[in-house]
């Protein structure tokens, strides 16, 4: 049954990149992130299914939408049962600031568990097909680099490792620097980062270093489906978080792997291009055209699509759920 939805996501990243891109470059990320939300919960209202939400906006009081708990879809009686997880923006800084690397994610999963990791942050290293399996995010940056050279056939100096740049991995990225590879500093948008270790054409080996938690998972549906791998550690900012942890029955020492994030019988991963990326064009607007492309894979089958999407503005309406249907065409006229 769940095969029938994974176009169906595509439709919901389509959707939250092209409402969020009309945010782009204006300054107001938080516009960014709710047109982008009430997009994705509205075209999630379309799909057949009984979905709920592990990983989302935030806690229930926080979040309007899209918080954890929340039902999506259909709910008709014959429709499969999903977990999700979604992160509308990855990279709001990005869209506001019109710079390159925001894409809209989701990830679904059916008979399954999605981790609801407990910490803000946790420390992360993935790696594509040719490295899974091989690394070890308890070992130095030097000994997982030498190892990474010697599988790839190349010097650790032709390795390209991708960290997000902020000052808690600053020891990291001097440790990479030390040992003679080339770093790729991300300013924002870490599940990107993480995905592009499995295509090829990014030319990123390897992502390293502490980002946000649920972005961590949502990259472990996509490497899933690509054959990669993530490793992750709960990376705790103070006592509290600590506690938190054990409250939530995680482990602070434990190294949680990419079926530990999530797993199924089935998991299926979209994402859609808001700003040009490392692997997905941004959202491109040209007279009363949009244009999206997006990735969306599967991992029962292991099946990766990319879709360019052409959008006639004329006709192009997004079902929001605050607002019902709404015309692209009209975005112009919101500001
Ligand atoms: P948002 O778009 O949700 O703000 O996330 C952007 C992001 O760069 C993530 O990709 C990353 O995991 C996280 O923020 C890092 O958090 P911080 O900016 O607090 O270091």
């Amino acid at each position: 049954m769940i095969p029938e939805i994974t176009l169906d996501m595509v439709r919901v990243t389509e959707a939250a990149a092209l409402m969020a891109s009309l945010y782009l470059g204006r300054g107001n990320k938080e516009m960014v992130d709710q047109y982008a939300v009430d997009a994705m919960r509205g075209i999630l209202d379309l799909i057949d299914m009984r979905g709920t939400v592990v990983i989302g906006e935030g806690e229930k009081d926080n979040a309007p939408m899209l918080y954890p708990g929340e039902k999506v879809g259909k709910w008709g009686d014959d429709d499969p049962e999903v977990l999700i997880a979604v992160d509308p923006i990855d990279g709001t800084r990005l869209v506001a600031g019109g710079r390159p690397n925001a894409i809209s994610v989701i990830a679904a999963t059916e008979n399954g568990e999605i981790a609801p990791l407990p910490t803000h942050y946790v420390d992360k290293l993935a790696v594509g097909k040719e490295l899974a399996g091989h690394l070890d995010i308890e070992a130095t940056p030097r000994e997982n680099l030498r190892i990474a050279a010697a599988i790839l056939g190349v010097k650790v100096s032709e390795l390209t490792v991708a960290v997000l740049d902020r000052e808690r991995n600053a020891e990291l990225i001097e440790a990479i620097r030390s040992v003679g590879a080339r770093i790729k500093l991300i300013d924002d948008g870490d599940i990107a980062g993480a995905i592009s270790t499995a295509l090829p054409e990014s030319g990123i080996d390897i992502y390293m270093g502490v980002g946000g938690s649920p972005e961590g998972v949502l990259a472990a549906a996509a490497l899933q489906c690509l054959g990669g791998e993530i490793q992750v550690k709960c990376w705790a900012r103070n006592d509290e978080e600590i506690k938190k942890v054990e409250k939530a029955g995680f482990d602070i020492n434990k190294t949680y792997r990419t079926r530990d994030l999530i797993n199924g019988s089935e998991v299926i991963f979209s994402a859609t291009g808001v700003t040009d990326g490392s692997f997905l064009k941004g959202v491109r607007f040209h007279q009363n055209q949009a244009v999206t492309d997006s990735i969306v894979m599967r991992s029962s089958t292991r099946t990766i699509r990319r879709i360019i999407a052409y959008h006639d503005l004329e006709f192009k309406t997004i079902t929001t759920k605050t607002e019902g249907e709404k015309k692209l065409i009209n975005g112009a006229n919101w500001f």
